[in-house]
């Protein structure tokens, strides 16, 4: 198939649902041959990798082989007081966002790109939202730091601002709220779409000059 990425191979890590299902499907239309991987046990379509697991992202790269780009959705986001605090729960989110990637960097064997997604939460601290912004704060610089230890392939962020994807469903009827709310937070007046998202990553794996930067899609929100 003919497309931007025509016989390239692209790696989707979360890439059977939300933002990454999207962004496996435009890759794919694209002309790239696109492998999702879930955290839950493998399919004969969908590969296991589960960032918290060593083991899962070594076997994942052995099964795969070499691989043009990786572009990694994953989160476990965690939320409470500090008080509160469950470190186990902190982890998680800590492997799912930045310790995952490195073992990602570590293991598959990337010839092009690794994309990693942020969140524009680092940038915007409120009360019980520290674990999502640090790991995504932390996000910013694994890309930096990974652009140097992984050159010529090249590493980016990307962090989005509020987006539709499914994600907020679990608020019911509060969600047209929370939505409302956080596009009137915005300077352009409206949430993400999926569509930004794709967008901004089909171009962050194409812009051959592009490393070590993350990529603000909040609508000016930061
Ligand atoms: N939507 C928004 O408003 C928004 C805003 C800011 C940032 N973001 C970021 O954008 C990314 C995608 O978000 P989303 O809206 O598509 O929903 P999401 O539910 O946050 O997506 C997270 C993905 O992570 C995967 N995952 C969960 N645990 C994992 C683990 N232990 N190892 C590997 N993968 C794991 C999930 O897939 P499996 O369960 O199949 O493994 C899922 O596809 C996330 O990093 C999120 O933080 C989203």
């Amino acid at each position: 198939m003919t497309g931007r990425f025509s016989d390239q191979t692209v790696l989707v890590v979360g890439g059977t649902q939300r933002l990454g299902a999207a962004i496996a499907e435009a890759v794919a239309s694209e002309g790239s041959r696109v492998t999702v991987s879930s955290h839950a046990p493998q399919t004969d379509t969908v590969l296991r990798i589960d960032l918290r697991d060593e083991e899962s992202v070594a076997h994942a790269a052995t099964l795969l082989g070499p691989v043009d780009h990786v572009v990694s959705t994953a989160s476990m986001t965690y939320s409470a007081s500090i008080g509160d605090l469950e470190l186990s729960r902190l982890q998680d989110a800590i492997a799912a966002k930045v310790t995952g990637p490195l073992l990602l960097a570590k293991h598959m064997r990337i010839r092009r790109s690794l994309t990693l997604f942020s969140g524009q939460a680092a940038w915007r601290p409120g009360s019980g939202t520290y674990a999502t912004g640090i790991t995504n704060g932390a996000v910013a610089f694994a890309a930096q730091h990974l652009a140097a230890e992984l050159a010529p392939v090249r590493v980016n962020a990307i962090s989005p601002g509020i987006v539709d994807s499914g994600l907020w469903d679990g608020r019911g009827a509060q969600k047209a709220d929370f939505l409302a709310t956080a596009a009137s937070r915005t300077l352009v007046g409206t949430t993400g779409t999926i569509q930004d998202v794709v967008d901004a990553v089909l171009w962050i794996l194409s812009a051959g000059f592009l490393t070590g930067e993350t990529v603000h899609l909040d609508g000016g929100r930061r």
